[in-house]
């Protein structure tokens, strides 16, 4: 009897954890392979170059590796990113990086979970690659050339370049997922890529008026440049901001501290897919591959552009 009791017991202690385990994981990552709409298949892969990139990019220069030794198989077979070294970071920032790496893995597993996804597209992480951003967005050749795994402030503006493209990118897919299976799953990938962002805007805050060796330009500087930039290749008109703005663009027009961007009502900007195309080739134009993306990026939505 007392067997019994413990029986039941133990029955009523497992049985809906394990029911809400299986749940959360059907809605987080998808694991049923239930069919989803064409279009939602569509704009759940095209994230996928861009956390292919940020998982490289973090994870060498956190790690000094890539996927090719963190997880094989996630590069279904694609080609090893060109460049990528391990950055000069102190303890605590190479933490901040790896923990991102390894939410990039994440990401591309919960990505994969839900579509089919495509292979590693060819990425360019070389130096020179980060520094044609920067001479593009100081309209001048920087010298000597930046060089993104130099040191610290130079890798947390490098990092400034992208999570905050993934996060438009999920803020303007969201709109027009039809499926709350895809709706979910873009939600919480723009959680944590926000989040990582406003990370990496925090500490490139924290610096704001250091100067940028030996450029003796500052922080601040870089990241108004990159952004404008960023709308500039874009082409759909102001969704990037600097960490320091005319007061009229800082939140409700009452404030220059910009650790965050966002609209008039401090609401985050989305971006087409096309308007990701035209700032990660570089050249502002979606048909054009180039950039991070030499070959193109991947994809029904980037295939489409490509001639
Ligand atoms: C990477 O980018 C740099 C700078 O634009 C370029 O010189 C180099 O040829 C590129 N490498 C590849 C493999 O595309």
């Amino acid at each position: 009897m007392s067997f019994f009791l413990f029986l039941c017991f133990i029955t009523l202690l497992f049985v809906p954890s394990f029911h809400a385990s299986d749940t959360d994981q059907d809605q987080d990552s998808g694991n049923t392979h239930a069919i989803l709409p064409r279009s939602d298949i569509d704009l759940l892969e095209f994230p996928l170059n861009l956390e292919y990139f940020e998982a490289e990019f973090f994870l060498w220069g956190a790690l000094g590796y890539g996927l090719d030794v963190a997880d094989p198989a996630l590069a279904f077979g694609g080609p090893s990113p060109v460049g990528p070294k391990r950055a000069r970071l102190s303890p605590l920032i190479r933490d901040i990086i790896a923990q991102f790496a390894y939410q990039e893995i994440g990401h591309l597993r919960a990505i994969k979970s839900a579509v089919r996804g495509f292979p590693r597209p060819l990425l360019n992480l070389t130096k020179e690659s980060f520094a044609t951003v920067m001479n593009s967005a100081f309209g001048r050749p920087l010298i000597p050339p930046f060089d993104p795994y130099a040191n610290e402030i130079n890798y947390l503006l490098a990092s400034y370049v992208i999570p905050y493209v993934g996060l438009t990118g999920y803020v303007g897919a969201n709109a027009k997922l039809l499926t709350p299976r895809a709706k979910r799953l873009v939600a919480g990938l723009l959680g944590v890529e926000s989040g990582q962002d406003a990370v990496i805007r925090t500490l490139l805050y924290e610096r704001s008026l250091t100067k940028v060796k030996p450029y003796g330009v500052t922080v601040a500087e870089f990241t108004d440049k990159i952004s404008l930039l960023r709308n500039k290749l874009g082409g759909e008109g102001l969704k990037d901001e600097g960490l320091i703005v005319g007061k009229a663009w800082g939140a409700e027009g009452m404030i220059r501290g910009n650790v965050l961007a966002g609209n008039k009502f401090s609401i985050s900007y989305g971006r087409t897919p096309e308007e990701i195309l035209r700032i990660v080739y570089g050249g502002g134009n979606e048909r054009r591959p180039g950039g991070f993306y030499p070959k193109g990026a991947d994809g029904r939505i980037a295939r489409s552009h490509l001639i």
